[in-house]
């Protein structure tokens, strides 16, 4: 059973408020006094599921849920979903536009860096629905979370 759950939402489009849920679950975990590797490692995550869900995404949510020995980081959005996963988890891959490269996006690095940055990644979404990833970290024993 999970300890806590705590969810963020995520505007599509909307490239001036992105990164606050990232920043959100990143301060909560600073607050919990996780390891800083752990913490940092699922600040980047964060942070680049964030960012697709901005610029590939629709509306969505951050979620970060503590458990005793892991934690589970879980980005939704409502559309338009991903046509071939294996091809957009591999590096490189990119359907940025012109604008979003302007910003510095679009190296079609985030997902392959979400895949490092977690012990365990899935990836759910079809052609025209939801897209559903999640990223488990497991805590090490001995640091478990009270
Ligand atoms: N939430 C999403 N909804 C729809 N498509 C997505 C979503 N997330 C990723 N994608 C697709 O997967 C591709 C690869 O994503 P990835 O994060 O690896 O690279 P990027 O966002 O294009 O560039 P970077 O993250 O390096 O700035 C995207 O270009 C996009 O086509
Ligand atoms: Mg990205």
């Amino acid at each position: 059973m999970s300890k806590f759950k705590k969810s963020f939402h995520i505007k599509g489009r909307d490239f001036i408020r992105a990164g606050e849920a990232s920043i959100s679950v990143q301060n909560l975990l600073k607050s919990m006094d996780f390891d800083p590797r752990l913490t940092r490692r699922i600040a980047i995550c964060g942070y680049e599921s964030e960012m697709n869900v901005v610029m590939h995404g629709g509306d969505g949510t951050l979620s970060i849920e503590v458990d005793t020995d892991r934690l589970i980081l879980e980005v939704t959005d409502d559309g338009p979903g991903i046509d071939d996963i294996d091809l957009a988890m591999q590096a490189g891959f990119s359907t940025a536009n012109d604008d979003h490269r302007e910003m510095g996006f679009g190296a079609g690095m985030g997902l392959p860096n979400m895949k490092k940055n977690s012990d365990q990644i899935q990836v759910e979404s079809k052609k025209n629905q939801e897209t559903v990833v999640r990223m488990i970290f497991f805590v090490p024993e001995g640091e478990e979370t009270h």
